[in-house]
């Protein structure tokens, strides 16, 4: 599918995976729209050239006004996992709710393409690794419940009426453009933010909890090729990279990339970190969609370090130091 001038509708395109989705649409010469509450995204992450609405994917009317002049829509506006553990009914309502309104809009525009963004948080706590996607789900949270009902809504829509879906299984993905000052940002951010503040990064827990860690420009091409493929129509795929690394591990690996003098510190384990081990089969998202997973968890880390020194000292970058 080529995407040079077609209309296509990102919801959530101001957050972290957004923003980036958005910058290579736009490079691809896509005419992108964003949808937006401002929640935890920002207008400044987004390119120049986007048509920008700033307004709630619970707003039914707003969104089948959306849909309905884009032929493609990505929708990505979710409430996270800290918020939805604190108020499970704002989840709900964003989460299902605003995933309800994007599907029956389009099938109202005449059965417009969605790509909806789930969560590995679904599998919970695993009985195999790596999980596959048809593995036992166990859902731990109440945001592991609203994204499997989204990516359950879709499929629902997919058999009963035709309405070409896909949904894409994210796991912990970090890179340029994750904002530390996101209170709900993810580990790399926060860890990142403390070293180079010259603190240690405090890890919760023990520190042997394992996560997939997924490069940002890796999850893109995923999500862009679940868009665009044939092969994905009525399918979930994982996205990941089939590499399982210990937290104790992933803070190990930023010091000595930031080479900060610090140890990493340990504090209680938080409601939301209930989950011990997590890695992903990427072996059908490889074969359906043609895709694997090109940055390492080291590279990828070093661009992510590059990128937020170049933010904390804009001077220093331009020196080259
Ligand atoms: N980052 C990850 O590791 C990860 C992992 C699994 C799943 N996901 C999913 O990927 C998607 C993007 O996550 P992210 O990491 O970029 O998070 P993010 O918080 O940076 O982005 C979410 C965006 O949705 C917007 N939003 C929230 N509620 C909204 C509403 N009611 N109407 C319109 N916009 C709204 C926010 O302002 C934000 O811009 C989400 O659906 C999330 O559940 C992300």
């Amino acid at each position: 599918m080529q995407l040079r001038e077609r209309p296509i509708l990102v919801t959530g395109g101001a957050g972290f995976v957004g923003s980036n989705l958005v910058t290579r649409l736009v490079r691809e010469g896509a005419r992108v729209t964003v949808l937006d509450d401002l929640f935890t995204g920002r207008r400044e992450n987004l390119p120049d050239g986007i048509a920008f609405v700033h307004g709630s994917v619970c707003d039914a009317a707003l969104v089948e006004r959306l849909v309905a002049d884009h032929e493609l829509t990505f929708h990505l506006a979710a409430r996270n996992i800290v918020v939805s553990t604190r108020n499970p009914r704002e989840d709900f309502e964003t989460n299902i709710g605003g995933t309800l309104n994007v599907l029956l809009a389009a099938r109202a525009a005449g059965n417009r393409r969605v790509v909806y963004t789930s969560s590995t948080s679904v599998y919970g706590n695993p009985r195999h690794l790596p999980i596959n996607e048809d593995d036992h789900l166990s859902l731990l949270t109440p945001y592991a419940v609203s994204k499997l009902a989204g990516e359950n809504y879709c499929m629902a829509f997919y058999e009963s009426y035709d309405l070409p879906t896909t949904a894409v299984r994210y796991s912990n993905i970090f890179g340029p453009g994750q904002d530390p000052a996101n209170p709900y940002c993810g580990v790399v951010a926060k860890f990142l933010e403390s070293l180079l503040a010259g603190k240690a990064p405090v890890i919760h827990g023990d520190g042997n909890q394992s996560r997939d860690f997924t490069f940002i420009d890796d999850a893109v091409e995923a999500t862009l090729l679940a868009g665009t493929s044939d092969r994905s129509l009525g399918e979930v795929f994982n996205v990941g990279t089939g590499v399982e690394t210990r937290v104790n591990e992933l803070a190990a690996t930023l010091i000595a990339l930031t080479g900060a003098r610090v140890t990493a510190s340990h504090t209680d384990r938080r409601d939301v970190d209930n989950i011990r081990r997590r890695v992903v089969n990427i072996e059908k998202t490889r074969r359906a969609l043609r895709w694997v997973p090109e940055v390492t968890l080291e590279e990828g880390l070093k661009r992510t370090v590059e990128w937020q020194r170049a933010r904390t000292t804009p001077a220093a970058a331009r020196a080259g130091a």
